[in-house]
């Protein structure tokens, strides 16, 4: 009998034709938003397989409901919805998209540094509420990015594209805070690993790439801000979960630092009367540091390609709790 795979939300349709041709039987939820956590449940009881997304709140509870499933594989490069440990300890490997979204993401956060570099969200808005009048010599001034230290929190596939894309364009200066040294930055951009509050007091640009976990929930909090430069900018393409975001605004209000690029929020979505929309100095998008027609295909099929190879050989190509694949349910 086929297995059955559920996608929990309408992907490209790479996803599908490569399961449906490797003989899977597939459904996807075809629902404008999120499902709930009761449809979830409902749907992924009826299958053996299951491509999730950030949306998807893979707990305990959904475990002790959902731990007949073979294999959980994330259409994102990010799990902090999913409870590795819990899914580790029921021997289901937890598959997801690295890679394939590296440069789009390292986009967004190069262009979020120079877009608040230049203030240049504010000022297109001044411009549509027809409040700009005139070439102004002293006002609407930016800072220049050349020969700045970049600081990168995170010096992983993404962080490493950001940190290459600074250096070409600007001649940046690297340093980095990571829990491994990055030997391969290290030796190609010249990138030096420095400690957390080195980070904090150096970086002229500070850009987060880490994954949201309990060490790094709110670590940039008011205390983080108050060691940064006064002129520095912080950028966060990961999770919102990573700053606090009460303790940002009032680090802008205060000029403890000079600006911010978010693509994403804490919560998300950010409330349309959050007072950083209104900085000067402040940009935010709507977490699209995946949103290419490239990143999204490709993560649609590395989705589907961690399901096909694991029925096939056992193994999954993007495997975020390896160690269970020794002992799956299917060897
Ligand atoms: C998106 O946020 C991802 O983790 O891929």
């Amino acid at each position: 009998m086929s297995k059955k795979v559920l996608i929990t939300r309408i992907i490209p349709a790479i996803a599908n034709e490569l399961l449906t041709q490797a003989g899977f039987e597939v459904s996807v939820w075809e629902g404008t938003g999120a499902m709930t956590r009761a449809e979830l449940i409902e749907r992924a009881r009826q299958a053996d397989a299951l491509i999730s997304l950030g949306a998807n709140k893979i707990d305990t509870h959904f475990f002790s409901a959902c731990g007949h499933l073979d294999i959980i594989a994330q259409f994102a490069v990010g799990y902090d919805n999913i409870d590795v440990d819990e899914a580790t300890k029921r021997g289901i490997p937890i598959g997801n998209t690295p890679d394939v979204l590296s440069d789009a993401t390292a986009d967004v956060a190069f262009g979020l540094m120079i877009v608040v570099s230049r203030k240049m969200f504010y000022l297109h808005n001044t411009i549509a509420k027809g409040e700009w009048k005139q070439f102004e010599p002293l006002k609407n001034l930016g800072i220049e990015l050349y020969g700045k230290t970049l600081g990168i929190f995170g010096m992983g596939r993404i962080g490493s594209v950001m940190a290459q894309r600074c250096k070409g364009a600007y001649n940046m200066k690297i340093i980095y805070n990571n829990r491994n040294r990055n030997e391969a930055a290290e030796k190609r951009l010249g990138a030096q690993w420095v400690s957390f509050d080195e980070l904090l007091q150096q970086s002229d640009v500070l850009s987060v790439h880490s994954v949201l976990s309990a060490e790094t929930r709110g670590l940039f909090d008011k205390n983080a801000y108050a060691k940064m430069k006064r002129s520095a900018i912080f950028i966060n393409t990961s999770r919102g979960g990573v700053h606090n975001e009460q303790d940002l605004i009032e680090a802008l209000q205060t000029q403890t630092i000079w600006g911010a690029g978010l693509d994403v929020t804490n919560p998300e979505p950010m409330q349309s009367t959050n007072p950083l929309l209104s900085m000067p100095n402040v940009a935010v998008l709507p977490h699209i540091g995946s949103a290419t027609v490239e990143a999204r295909n490709g993560m649609a099929r590395l989705a589907a390609e961690n399901i096909i190879e694991f029925y096939k050989s056992g193994n999954v190509p993007y495997c975020v709790n390896p160690e269970v694949l020794k002992r799956s349910k299917h060897e």
